[in-house]
């Protein structure tokens, strides 16, 4: 296999309960941005848009993101182990990218074609931090929605998500199943 096909292969969703203390390098996260800015974009709209997180600004964002938890649930559906999770994961984290996405104003590409780059430049980032052994993963809450309240968007952005980042420790099995490739395939000849 070459080292494509194994990093391709070996990339796994990484959560924060599984992280260590490990500090990230701001050379590695400027890297990781990098290459996502290379992602392949219609129309050279480059929608993708991050908000990097840490220290300080990951604990707010936990009270941010657990506080609306507790707005919008209902006391019967509350959950505070949920409640409690919200607030460990960004503390656990090193990094949280919020994944957002700005629209061209123009519109001149439908938005699913905005949020397929968008999540191009993820993968992008993901496979980064495989080839370089660091756990990570994309969470998308419901949550998501209220991050106008946090963030300042510019005008048509939106956030898609957190991308969870930290070291762990390499002897952790990561599992992960795949149905096989060629039933999703039909060829024509
Ligand atoms: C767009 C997107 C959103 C995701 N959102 C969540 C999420 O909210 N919670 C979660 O546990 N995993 C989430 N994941 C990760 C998937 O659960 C994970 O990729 C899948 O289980 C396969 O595992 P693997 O990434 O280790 O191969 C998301 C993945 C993608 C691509």
């Amino acid at each position: 296999m070459s080292n494509i096909d194994e990093i391709i292969r070996q990339r796994r969703s990484v959560f924060p309960p599984q992280y260590n203390d490990k500090p990230i390098a701001k050379e590695f996260i400027i890297k990781l941005l990098e290459n996502a800015n290379w992602a392949p974009t219609h129309r050279l709209t480059e929608p993708w848009r991050f908000k990097v997180l840490q220290g300080n600004a990951k604990d707010k964002l936990g009270k941010f993101l657990s506080d609306t938890y507790t707005d919008i649930t209902t006391d019967e559906a509350f959950s505070p182990f949920k409640h409690k999770k919200i607030i460990n994961n960004c503390k656990s984290a090193q990094v949280i990218i919020a994944i957002c996405i700005q629209r061209d104003l123009k519109q001149r590409v439908p938005e699913w074609e905005e949020i397929a780059s968008t999540a191009m430049a993820v993968q992008n980032m993901w496979l980064t931090c495989a080839a370089n052994d660091v756990g990570c993963y994309w969470s998308s809450p419901k949550l998501i929605e209220y991050m106008g309240d946090f963030f300042d968007f510019e005008e048509g952005e939106r956030c898609l998500g957190f991308f969870y980042m930290g070291y762990y420790d390499k002897e952790e099995d990561l599992d992960s199943k795949r149905g096989a490739a060629m039933e999703k395939v039909k060829w024509l000849e």
